[in-house]
């Protein structure tokens, strides 16, 4: 079986920090050539220092993902450079909270354009070559736990990784006849500054200044680092796994939205049609 990191070639949007720039030091440590993608020039710069001492092979490209153009443009350099591309993280991201009545259209556009778009954008840009070269390979896509269970204070942002979720069970199931496996990677708390990133990058948000009543209605009981979740992300790819799942504590918010979701079916299609069997698949 081809080992899916050595002598291939990774590309990381959102590589400048955080979890991109874990899933760049994991992927190098397995022996992968990197493209790191990122809007902030200087994190990039940084983080393929800080790689590239370690002796990792990177390629460096200031991309904005919601720049359906710029995304082409970092393919055309990532299959030009490096002959190929074999790992795709889809994992550029903002965070913004608060209220959905409160959202302004920048609130919207910003959050949606980053999260969802930009997936979209890589996947345009990148899957259909990836096919054409047939070398295999493995898509990942970075959602949230948000994506998996709607929460208030968080309505924007559901949105867009819900929205992440649904596409990568979709293209999981179309890229499978061509050996190229896809994971959606939902994790939890992750200690990294991605709070600080989005003012930075959106001052003008509404919901990036949260009133204090607007806090999340998440109750973490584990935060991980950037290099735990990647080292998930890692053993996802080696596994064929599709949702890649990091916290304990989701397990029982996933439970009790799937019996929600068995409820409202017993109650509103009745028992006598009830599957007699457990759910397929
Ligand atoms: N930190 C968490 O608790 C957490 C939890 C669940 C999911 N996530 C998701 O993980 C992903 C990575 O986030 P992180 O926590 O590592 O945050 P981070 O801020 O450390 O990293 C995100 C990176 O994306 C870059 N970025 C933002 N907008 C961009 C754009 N338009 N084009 C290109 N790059 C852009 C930022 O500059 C930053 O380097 C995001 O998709 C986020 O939604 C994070």
């Amino acid at each position: 079986m081809v080992d899916p990191f050595r002598e291939r070639v990774a590309v990381i949007t959102g590589g400048g920090s955080g979890i991109g720039a874990g899933l760049a030091r994991a992927f190098a440590a397995r022996g992968a050539r990197l493209v790191l993608a990122d809007i902030d020039e200087e994190a990039l710069a940084a983080t393929s220092d800080e790689l590239a001492a370690a002796g990792a092979r990177v390629l460096t490209v200031p991309t904005d993902v919601r720049d359906r153009a710029a995304v082409r443009a970092l393919a055309d350099r990532a299959f030009a450079e490096c002959g190929a591309v074999h790992l795709l993280c889809n994992n550029a991201g903002v965070a913004t909270f608060g209220p959905i009545v409160r959202a302004s259209d920048a609130d919207w556009d910003f959050t949606l354009g980053v999260n969802l778009l930009g997936v979209v954008h890589g996947v345009q840009a990148f899957v259909p070559r990836m096919i054409e070269q047939g070398e295999g390979g493995h898509v990942v896509n970075t959602a949230s736990m948000a994506g998996l269970v709607g929460m208030a204070m968080l309505g924007i942002y559901c949105t867009s990784k819900f929205g992440v979720v649904g596409l990568s069970e979709a293209l999981h199931l179309e890229l499978a006849p061509h050996g190229i496996g896809v994971s959606v990677l939902c994790p939890g708390l992750v200690e990294t500054r991605i709070g600080e990133n989005t003012r930075k990058l959106h001052p003008e948000l509404r919901g990036a200044e949260p009133d204090p009543g607007d806090a999340p209605a998440i109750r973490p009981t584990v935060v991980l680092t950037p290099d735990d979740v990647a080292a998930r992300v890692v053993e996802a790819i080696e596994r064929g796994w599709l949702y890649v799942i990091t916290h304990p504590e989701q397990w029982d918010m996933l439970r009790r939205r799937a019996a929600r979701i068995e409820r409202a079916c017993r109650e509103q299609l009745g028992t006598e049609t009830a599957p007699s069997t457990p759910a397929p698949g």
